[in-house]
C-alpha cells in the first residue's frame, strides 16, 4: 500500500471512528470514550483533511457547516406524502380508536407502539447508500422546502448512516422522519441572548426551532442548540420491516436518535398507562412534548388499514389535556420585582388548566393590557405552556355585561408607597425606592433561586416571612440568621430550621457566574454572567472594569456595560459584597478549574447512586462525593446530575437514561474520584 493510500484509509477509518462515538452519543445516550478522546479524533481527522483535501467526502463529519446562505428555499417533495394525526383527548376517544382498528382488521388484535409527540418542527432527511442527500420541512404533506445545509448543521443528524449492532443493512435510499426541537434550557439561554442582542425573543421552543431550522444562512442554524429524535420512515427502498418497532431499532442502531420512551405496547391499556406515566414526567423532561402518539405496530395491519386524505387510520395523537381554559378576571394587580419594573397580573377565578390550578395569570406590561383591552370583570382565556407563567391571551368581548373596569396603573407603588414613574423610551413603570420591601423580596428570591446560588429551603414565603418581619433587610442578612430567629417563623421547626442555615453555608462556596448571576444586576441573565465570568476571571476584576473594558468583550452592549458599572460604582452595593466576603464566601473561578480535577467535578452536584458497587458500600460512596461538595439524594428527577451505577441497578437506571442524566459506571466513578480502578 503507498503512503497515499494508508492515509486515506486512516482517513475512512477515522470518518467510521467517529460516526460510531456519535452513535453511541446521540443515538444511544451511552458514550464510550471521553469527549478529550472524542476530539483528539476529530481533530487529527481534520488535520489530515486540510492536508489531503482529495480524500475529504460530504460525509465526513468534518462537514457540518460551511455552505453559502440561500437567496430562498428550493422546493422539496415527499416521496411519501407527510401524513399528520388525528387528535385525541380523552381516553374514551383513545378506546373508540381502538375498536375503529379492530373492527378495520375484522376483530383480529394488533399491538401499539406509544411515543412521546414532541412539540417541535417535522422534518425528512434522505440517506443515499446511507449518505445524507437532502432534507426537507413538511411543508402541505406533499411538497416542503429544502433545508438541506441547515439539517446538516445539527449535531445529533448524521450524515452517513452505518450498521451498528446488527440492525439491518442502510438500504439504497431511506427517507427518515422526525421532529426537531429545542430543550427548554436551551431556549431560555437562547432567548437570554436575544433579547441582549436587542432581537425579538422567541414565544417558546418550538418557534425557536422553527426559527432556526428556517434561516437561509445556516451558519445561524449552526450556533443555534438544536435536537432531534426520529419516528419513522417515508420511503425505503428493498427493506421492508415487519413491525414499527422495527422500525424504531433500525433507525436507532443506524445511528439516528430514537426518543428513550418510546414503548411497545400489548394492547390500548398499556398505551393509555404509558401516556398517564407521560403526563406524569413531562414537566421533569429537558424538552417539551404535548401528547404521546398511538401507532398500531405491524406494518402488514397499518397497510391494511390505511389512510384517509390527511391521517393515516393505524395511529393517533393523543394530547394533554388543553392548556387554555376561560376564566374571570377579578381583579389587576401589579408586582413589583428587583429592579422595580411593576408588572400587572391578572388575579383569576381559580382554574384547572391542563392539571395545575391557576389562580393567577401575567399581564405582561400596561401597553399589552391596552393592546388586548382587558378589563376587570372580563371573561378571557388564559393559557399555561410548559413551566411557564400562565397568561391572559384573549379577552371574550362578547361575554361583556358592560360591568367591566379598565385598569390605571397605580400612581404610587403599592409595597412602599413611593412614586411609579415611567422612564422615556421604556414600556416598563418601575419603582425607584431602593428600600422597597417588594424589591428587596424580589431580589433575595433571584438571589437563591435555582440558577442563582441554588439556596434549597429559601423560597417565596420564608422570603417574605423574613422581610416582613424586618429579620432580613438585604441578602446579606441571611448570613446572620441564627437558628432561634427561623424558628420563631410560621412552619418552621428544629430540622427545618437546621436544613436551612446548612443550605446558607453550603451557598458560600460558589462559583464566580452564579454569583454574578444571583447580584441581579440589570440586563444581566444567566447568558451574560457566564461571558462575564469568562472574561474577568475574578469578582475584583470584574468590579474595577471600566465601560470601555466591557464594551470590548463580544456580547456585552452598552445596556449592559452601563448596569455593570453603574451597579458595582454604588457604595451600597459595594457594602454588599464586601460583607458576603467577610461572611465566608469563596467564590471559585471556574476558568481554572477544568472538569478533570476531581473535586470541581463534583462540587454542587446533585448524586444518585442505584445498584451495588465494588469497592463501596452506598454510604461510604456517598461520604466520598459529599466531601467533595456533592449532595446524595435517593431518586431521579430533573434536579440529579449525575447517577453513579452500580452491578444490577434499579429503574432509577432506567430513569436516569430517559432524563438524559450523566451516568457513571464503577470505573469511571472511581476516576472522577480520582482513585485508581483496580486491575
Ligand atoms: S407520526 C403518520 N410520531 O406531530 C404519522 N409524529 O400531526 C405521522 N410528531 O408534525 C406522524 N412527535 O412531526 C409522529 N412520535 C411522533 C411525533 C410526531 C411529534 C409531530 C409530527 C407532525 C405532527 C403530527
Amino acid at each position: 500500500m503507498s503512503d497515499l493510500e494508508k492515509i486515506e484509509k486512516r482517513i475512512e477509518k477515522l470518518r467510521e471512528e467517529i460516526w460510531y462515538h456519535n452513535y453511541r452519543y446521540y443515538a444511544l445516550n451511552d458514550p464510550v470514550i471521553s469527549d478529550a478522546e472524542y476530539d483528539a479524533l476529530f481533530r487529527e481527522l481534520q488535520e489530515l483533511e486540510n492536508r489531503y483535501p482529495q480524500f475529504r467526502t460530504p460525509d465526513s463529519p468534518t462537514q457540518k457547516v460551511g455552505y453559502p446562505p440561500l437567496d430562498a428555499f428550493e422546493p422539496f417533495e415527499h416521496r411519501q406524502p407527510m401524513l399528520s394525526l388525528e387528535n385525541a383527548f380523552t381516553e374514551e376517544e383513545v378506546i373508540n380508536f381502538d375498536a375503529r382498528v379492530k373492527k378495520g382488521l375484522g376483530g383480529a388484535s394488533c399491538s401499539y407502539v406509544a411515543e412521546p409527540k414532541m412539540d417541535g418542527v417535522a422534518i425528512e432527511v434522505v440517506y443515499e447508500n446511507g449518505v445524507l442527500v437532502r432534507a426537507g420541512t413538511r411543508g402541505d404533506g406533499r411538497i416542503g422546502e429544502d433545508i438541506t445545509p441547515n439539517v446538516r448543521t445539527i449535531r445529533a443528524v448524521p450524515l452517513k448512516l452505518y450498521t451498528f449492532d446488527g440492525a439491518p443493512e442502510v438500504p439504497p435510499r431511506v427517507d427518515v422522519r422526525g421532529e426537531v426541537y429545542m430543550d427548554r434550557r436551551d431556549f431560555e439561554l437562547l432567548n437570554d441572548e436575544q433579547v441582549r442582542k436587542g432581537f425579538q425573543p422567541f414565544a417558546n421552543p418550538r418557534n425557536a426551532a422553527s426559527g432556526s431550522l428556517r434561516q437561509l444562512d445556516s451558519s445561524i442554524t449552526a450556533r443555534r442548540p438544536l435536537k432531534v429524535f426520529f419516528y419513522g420512515v417515508g420511503h425505503v427502498e428493498r427493506l421492508s420491516f415487519s413491525t414499527h418497532w422495527d422500525v424504531l431499532e433500525a433507525l436507532r442502531k443506524w445511528g439516528l436518535p430514537v426518543n428513550p420512551l418510546c414503548r411497545r405496547c400489548s394492547d390500548i391499556r398499556e398505551a393509555i398507562d404509558h401516556y398517564h406515566y407521560l403526563e406524569s414526567i413531562r414537566h421533569d423532561l429537558p424538552y417539551e412534548i404535548d401528547g404521546m402518539v398511538i401507532k398500531v405496530n405491524e406494518t402488514e395491519y397499518q397497510r391494511k388499514l390505511g389512510e384517509k386524505t390527511r391521517s393515516p387510520r393505524w395511529a393517533i395523537a393523543f394530547k394533554f389535556s388543553a392548556y387554555k381554559a376561560i376564566t374571570r378576571v377579578r381583579d389587576i394587580r401589579v408586582q413589583v420585582g428587583r429592579t422595580g419594573i411593576l408588572t400587572p397580573v391578572a388575579e383569576l377565578e381559580p382554574i384547572n388548566v391542563g392539571g395545575v390550578v391557576v389562580r393567577n395569570a401575567t399581564l405582561h406590561n400596561y401597553d399589552e393590557i391596552k393592546r388586548k383591552d382587558v378589563r376587570i370583570g372580563d371573561t378571557v382565556v388564559v393559557s399555561r405552556a410548559g413551566d411557564v407563567i400562565p397568561e391572559v391571551v384573549e379577552v371574550l368581548k362578547d361575554q361583556r355585561t358592560g360591568k367591566e373596569a379598565e385598569f390605571e396603573m397605580p400612581k404610587a407603588c403599592p409595597a412602599c408607597g413611593s412614586p411609579v414613574v415611567r422612564l422615556k423610551d421604556e414600556v416598563a413603570f418601575r419603582c425607584l425606592n431602593q428600600n422597597c420591601p417588594a424589591r428587596i423580596k424580589a431580589s433575595i428570591i433571584h438571589f437563591a433561586s435555582r440558577d442563582g446560588l441554588d439556596i434549597e429551603g429559601l423560597g417565596e414565603k420564608t422570603v417574605s416571612l423574613l422581610v416582613d418581619r424586618g429579620l432580613v433587610k438585604s441578602v446579606s442578612d441571611l448570613y446572620r440568621l441564627k437558628k432561634g430567629d427561623l424558628l420563631s417563623l410560621p412552619g418552621f421547626a428544629e430540622i427545618s430550621a437546621q436544613n436551612l442555615l446548612d443550605a446558607l453555608e453550603k451557598s458560600k462556596r460558589t462559583t464566580l457566574s452564579r454569583f454574578i448571576y444571583a447580584l441581579g444586576i440589570p440586563y444581566v441573565g444567566q447568558y451574560t454572567a457566564n461571558v462575564l465570568a469568562e472574561h474577568f476571571g475574578s469578582l475584583e476584576r470584574l468590579m474595577k472594569a471600566r465601560r470601555e473594558e466591557l464594551l470590548e468583550i463580544p456580547g456585552v452592549g452598552e445596556k449592559v456595560a452601563d448596569a455593570v458599572c453603574s451597579f458595582f460604582e454604588k457604595e451600597e452595593n459595594q457594602k454588599l459584597i464586601k460583607k458576603l466576603l467577610d461572611y465566608g464566601f469563596t467564590i471559585q473561578d471556574e476558568r481554572d478549574y477544568p472538569e478533570e480535577v476531581f473535586d470541581d467535578f463534583w462540587k454542587g452536584k446533585t448524586v444518585v447512586f442505584t445498584g451495588t458497587l465494588n469497592r463501596f458500600s452506598r454510604d461510604a460512596a456517598a461520604k466520598l462525593v459529599t466531601e467533595r461538595g456533592a449532595k446524595v439524594t435517593k431518586s431521579v428527577s430533573k434536579r440529579t446530575d449525575i447517577v453513579v451505577v452500580g452491578k444490577d441497578p434499579g429503574s432509577k437506571y432506567q430513569k436516569a437514561k430517559e432524563l438524559g442524566i450523566t451516568i457513571l459506571d464503577e470505573k469511571e466513578f472511581l476516576q472522577r474520584l480520582g482513585i485508581e480502578a483496580e486491575g
